[in-house]
């Protein structure tokens, strides 16, 4: 099988749903995808709006990519450890399954950074210790490990790349606002039933100043306008949605120095629907000022979301 059916073959194992819809919205976003191969996921960033850029340096997986003529996607050639500089700064940066090709990751982050606007998020997206696996003989074990750790030092390949993506991020300045496992079917197909895979694959979404990823406040405003068409009051409908459940467990992966900015930042994008809650009240014929509106927004309001008892 070639190397293009190959990858083709890998994406439809992957839940990538999982990790586009952790990104903030994407229309009239320009993404950069590093390392495209035949463009998979090119084409599913541009299917949620992004214009994207995909790179690569393997000019068979570039002809395959540039064959399927995607809208607002161009494919260029191009070696990642010397990233030509773009017209314009870019919102995003997509780049799975090739940061373990950079066991230096950090330095090459620092320069895929200069092409990225000052609100511009990253994507990564790792598999991490591959070769993990039950059962294994110590003997097998061992030169799974050699063979992991020359890949290291001749700097060809990391092969536990996947658990330092956060500290590569965090070196370059971006802080991480979501991490997470994605499900990836290949890794339990093996085939013995009594065996299995150890190895995860690992996503990490950053910016540069840890703020709230921005599809949250899109999220909320969404879930507000559906509440209030639906006649009922945003803040009850975002409480049903778990979205502030969803908020309170945030603050904790922070260091303590964003906590504030998390609380700042929600404090602007709660007040908003504080106002759209007390109009529908007053539309309703109830005392939007009264003790239980009253009681309602202090439920939500942004300091209690830091208390993991406050639910
Ligand atoms: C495992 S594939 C991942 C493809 C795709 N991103 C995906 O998630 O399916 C890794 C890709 O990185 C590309 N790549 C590796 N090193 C590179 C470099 N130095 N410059 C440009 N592309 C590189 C390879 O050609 C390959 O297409």
């Amino acid at each position: 099988m070639g190397l293009s059916n190959e990858y083709r073959r890998q994406f439809a194992w992957r839940d990538w749903d999982r990790v586009l819809d952790a990104l903030p919205p994407l229309p009239g976003q320009t993404v950069l995808d590093l390392g495209c191969g035949v463009g998979d996921l090119a084409a599913s960033l541009a299917a949620r709006g992004a214009k994207v850029i995909g790179f690569d340096l393997d000019e068979e997986l570039l002809r395959e990519a540039r064959s399927r003529q995607l809208a607002d996607v161009e494919f260029r050639s191009a070696d990642l450890r010397a990233l030509p500089d773009l017209e314009r700064k870019a919102d995003g940066l997509w780049c799975s399954f090739t940061a373990a090709y950079f066991p230096e990751l950090s330095t090459a982050l620092a320069a895929w950074a200069e092409q990225l606007g000052p609100s511009a998020w990253i994507a990564l997206t790792e598999i991490d210790d591959l070769f993990a696996h039950e059962p294994l003989s110590a003997r097998t074990a061992a030169l799974l490990r050699a063979y992991a750790d020359d890949a290291l030092r001749a700097g060809r390949y990391e092969f536990r790349m996947g658990r330092k993506l956060t500290e590569h991020l965090a070196r370059v300045g971006f802080t991480v606002t979501e991490a997470f496992a994605m499900k990836d079917d290949e890794l339990d197909c093996l085939e013995r039933a009594d065996h299995r895979s150890l190895a995860r694959v690992h996503c990490c979404i950053a910016t540069r100043d840890g703020s709230l990823a921005a599809e949250r406040p899109h999220a909320l405003r969404k879930w507000a306008r559906d509440a209030v068409s639906a006649g009922g009051s945003p803040l009850r409908v975002l409480a049903g949605h778990g979205a502030l459940g969803g908020l309170a467990g945030f603050p904790a992966r922070l260091a303590r120095g964003r906590q504030r900015l998390f609380r700042r930042a929600c404090r602007r994008r709660l007040s908003p629907l504080r106002r759209r809650a007390a109009a529908h009240d007053e539309d309703h014929g109830a005392r939007a000022s009264g003790p239980a509106a009253h009681h309602r927004v202090r439920r939500l309001r942004p300091a209690t979301l830091n208390d993991p008892s406050a639910k």
